[in-house]
């Protein structure tokens, strides 16, 4: 399918996030010939020439691609970036996306990319419609969409009045990942797991993505903001809608965002009780961190879905900076065997019961661990596993950064992986009581799995990391 010539306005150009994701994920979008059309304009708070923000794109794209470029490549990408200050105003704006949509000629759509702080977006949507640069335009927003209910209900009418529902899209990358699509894939393309995907099979679910990652570039940022609402409220309650949704009724937009909003709205109310906030020791003597800051830097959670699916089945989550390890997982155990027949020092229930887990990391992989007999004499159980990984597959080379993926949905006009306002508003009506009362954190040793009070929270389960 032919994607029409696009102008990106890429607002916070020179931000972290445009330089280790935007700025690279666009230029192999042009290169692989995905989106051969595309001129950036890159506009933020610095004065920058547009030579000097072509030597940033390059240092981006050299230091983050996943692809280096030849020289001839790179005079290609060069090329299609501009820059202009957002001092210099809406005409100046307009005045660059048109030289842009001139050079590219033809029928040219508009993508405004907002990667900007949350305080920024709205001023930007202004200026955008002083511009004049609404129509033929889809909008994509970064996180938080709102840190509350009011806040979010506040942002989604302001956003409406400029711009339609259908032009925005909340982007949360963890959709972009190929291993959460390949959930979707998984349970609606087999016939094999979806009947025993429930609470009769099903015993609980986990959803960790702890991160060795500190805070130290961000913690200014960060101490607004906290783990809930950096990780929870778009990632991890977004993949739980993958692996929780009903079957939509077609692989298409309308009908997924229907299925996750349902589960949105049957996720019970999170109580403080359920909730373990904690916070790596040290986190306090960052630069732009208050002394007493009570900001979460990690977070475990259970949470329940009331509906005949789920009922009775505990989801965990956690996540967290500066862990032990840094893995993206979600592991669904199953039930045990209603009765063993193996003698007690077989080494049944010994491992845990049967789990599948999915991967998210960047070769995303599917496994499945169950028992077998060990081999030898006497009848001695074992854990074995099945597994299947991306990276082993021909179409290995095919695989799109997540912000890749998203930006060309985006550019097409397709909502599959993006969220609803209906949605986001849902998520921050569950998270009130949380909000309004979280309970204090607790320090835990960076390099752990978090406070101790973890292993509580699952009790009589256990979180399946470490493996
Ligand atoms: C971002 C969060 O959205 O996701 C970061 O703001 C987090 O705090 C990051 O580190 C994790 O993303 P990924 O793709 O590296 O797992």
């Amino acid at each position: 399918e032919q994607l029409d010539p696009h102008v990106i306005v890429l607002f916070g150009a020179t931000g972290d996030l445009a330089r280790r994701k935007l700025l690279p994920g666009m230029a192999h979008l042009v290169l692989s010939d995905l989106a051969p059309d595309i001129r950036i304009v890159g506009t933020s708070l610095e004065d920058m020439s547009d030579e000097e923000f072509r030597a940033f794109a390059r240092s981006a794209v050299e230091q983050f691609g996943h692809k280096q470029l030849s020289p001839e490549q790179w005079d290609l990408f060069d090329d299609n970036l501009t820059y202009v200050a957002q001092s210099a105003g809406p005409a100046a704006l307009a005045a660059a996306v048109e030289r842009a949509e001139q050079a590219l000629g033809g029928d040219v759509r508009r993508l405004h990319y907002l990667s900007v702080p949350p305080k920024a977006a709205l001023p930007v949507i202004d200026m955008l419609r002083e511009a004049d640069l609404v129509a033929r335009a889809r909008v994509v927003m970064e996180k938080p969409f709102g840190t509350d209910l009011a806040s979010a209900i506040a942002l989604n009418a302001r956003v409406h009045e400029t711009f339609k529902e259908s032009q925005v899209f909340r982007i949360d990358h963890f959709l972009g990942k190929e291993a959460a699509q390949n959930i979707l894939a998984f349970r609606f393309a087999n016939g094999l797991f979806e009947p025993i995907w429930n609470r009769n099979f099903i015993d609980h679910i986990q959803i960790d993505i702890p991160e060795t990652l500190g805070l130290d570039q961000r913690a200014n940022f960060y101490e607004s903001t906290g783990a809930y609402k950096d990780m929870v409220v778009t990632h991890l309650f977004q993949v739980m809608a993958f692996v929780a949704m009903e079957p939509p009724t077609a692989l298409e937009p309308r009908a997924i965002s229907e299925e996750k909003n349902k589960v949105f709205r049957s996720l019970l109310p999170i109580r403080p009780s359920t909730v373990v906030r904690g916070q790596f020791t040290g986190y306090t003597s960052l630069p732009g961190v208050a002394p007493d800051s009570d900001t979460e830097t990690f977070i475990a959670m259970e949470c329940r879905l009331d509906n005949w699916r789920w009922a009775g089945v505990p989801f965990y989550l956690r996540t967290g900076k500066e862990m032990a390890e840094g893995k993206r997982i979600i592991s669904i155990a199953f039930k045990e065997a209603p009765r063993s027949m193996f003698p007690a020092n077989s080494g049944v229930g010994q491992s845990g019961p049967d789990h599948l887990t999915f991967d998210l990391a960047d070769e995303s992989k599917v496994s499945l661990s169950f028992y077998g007999k060990r081999p030898g004499p006497g009848m001695r159980l074992q854990k074995l596993s099945m597994q299947f990984s991306t990276g082993e597959t021909e179409s290995a080379g095919d695989v799109l950064e997540a912000y890749e993926r998203l930006i060309l949905d985006a550019m097409r006009g397709d909502h599959t992986l993006f969220t609803t306002a209906e949605g986001i508003e849902s998520l921050w009506d569950r998270s009130a009581q949380l909000l309004d009362n979280p309970p204090p954190v607790k320090p835990y040793a960076p390099g752990t799995w978090g406070p101790n009070a973890i292993h509580q929270l699952v009790a009589p389960h256990a979180w399946r990391l470490p493996f």
